[in-house]
C-alpha cells in the first residue's frame, strides 16, 4: 500500500469526485434500448471534456472506456451494441485518471422496472460494501473488510466471490494489496493511516463456479456466473485516515 502526502491526498480527493460524477452522469442515460457503447462513448466525452483519461481504455489492451456488467456478467463486461432490456441490472464501473491519480468507483443501476430478487440483490451488494468500509480502521486488515462482507451477504443469502476483489490505487490503477470479500477478522494485510484502497464486492445469487472468459488482444478477462443467474456490484475508492476512513467517490 503506497502511503499517500497531504498534495497527494488532494489529488486523489479531486480525481475520487470527477470519477463519481462521472458515474453519476452516466447512469441517468441507462434506460431500456440504449447499448452499453452508447454508455461508453457518453463516459469517454465526459471525461475528455474534464481534461482526464478513462483508465481502462488500452489497460492491457482492455478496448473501452468503461466496464458494463449485464445480468449474469460478475465483472469487466465489455460494452457493446447490445440494447439494454426492461428488467435488466447493469453494473457500470468507472476510472478515471488525472492528477497522475486513479478514482475508481461502480453501480449496479435499474433498467426499466426489475425483480424483487434483482432489487435484493443489488441492495445487498449496495449495504455490503458499507459494511465493509465501515470495518476499516488505521491499524485494521484487509480480512476484517472482507470478514464484514461475507457475514452480511452470507446472512442475506447470497454468495461472495472470492477469486476477484478490491486493491491498492494511487499512480497506479491496481495496486497492493488484494481486499477480499471474504476473510478472518485480524487477518490479511495491514491497512495503513493515509492508504489509498477500493472496496468492491461482487454478489452472486448461487455459490456455483464462475467462469472465465477472454477479451479479444487484452490479458483482462471478464466473469460470468456458471449457471447465468444474478450478479451484483458497487465499488468505492476509500482513504485509510489515521481515526477511520473517507469514503472518496462519494458525492
Ligand atoms: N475498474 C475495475 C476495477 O474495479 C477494473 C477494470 S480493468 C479494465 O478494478 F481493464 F477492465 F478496465
Ligand atoms: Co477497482
Ligand atoms: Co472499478
Amino acid at each position: 500500500m503506497t502511503i499517500k502526502t497531504q498534495d497527494e491526498i488532494r489529488s486523489m480527493e479531486k480525481v475520487c469526485r470527477l470519477a463519481a460524477e462521472t458515474l453519476q452522469h452516466v447512469a441517468k442515460f441507462v434506460r431500456p434500448g440504449v447499448t452499453t457503447n452508447e454508455l461508453d462513448q457518453i463516459v469517454y466525452d465526459y471525461t475528455l471534456s474534464h481534461e482526464a483519461k478513462p483508465a481502462p481504455l488500452n489497460y492491457h489492451g482492455y478496448p473501452k472506456s468503461i466496464c458494463t456488467s449485464v445480468n449474469h456478467c460478475i465483472c469487466h463486461g465489455v460494452p457493446d451494441d447490445t440494447p439494454l432490456k426492461d428488467g435488466d441490472i447493469v453494473n457500470i464501473d468507472v476510472t478515471t485518471y488525472k492528477y497522475g491519480f486513479h478514482g475508481d468507483t461502480s453501480a449496479t443501476v435499474f433498467v426499466g422496472s426489475v425483480s424483487d430478487l434483482a432489487k435484493r440483490i443489488t441492495e445487498t451488494a449496495e449495504n455490503a460494501m458499507y459494511r465493509g468500509i465501515e470495518a476499516i480502521a488505521p491499524h485494521g486488515t484487509t480480512g476484517d473488510i472482507g470478514f464484514a462482507i461475507n457475514k452480511y451477504v452470507t446472512r442475506k443469502g447470497f454468495s461472495v466471490v472470492k477469486e476477484i476483489g478490491g486493491h491498492g490505487i494511487g499512480r497506479n490503477f491496481h495496486e497492493d494489496p488484494f481486499v477480499p470479500s471474504f476473510g478472518r477478522k485480524g487477518k490479511g494485510d495491514p491497512l495503513r493511516p493515509w492508504g489509498t484502497i477500493t472496496v468492491e464486492p461482487m454478489i452472486n445469487e448461487n455459490d456455483k463456479d464462475i467462469v472465465e472468459f477472454a477479451i479479444p488482444n487484452s490479458s483482462v478477462k471478464y466473469y460470468e456466473t456458471q449457471d447465468r443467474t444474478l450478479s451484483a456490484q458497487f465499488e468505492h475508492t476509500v482513504l485509510i485516515t489515521d481515526v477511520g476512513y473517507e469514503i472518496l467517490t462519494q458525492i
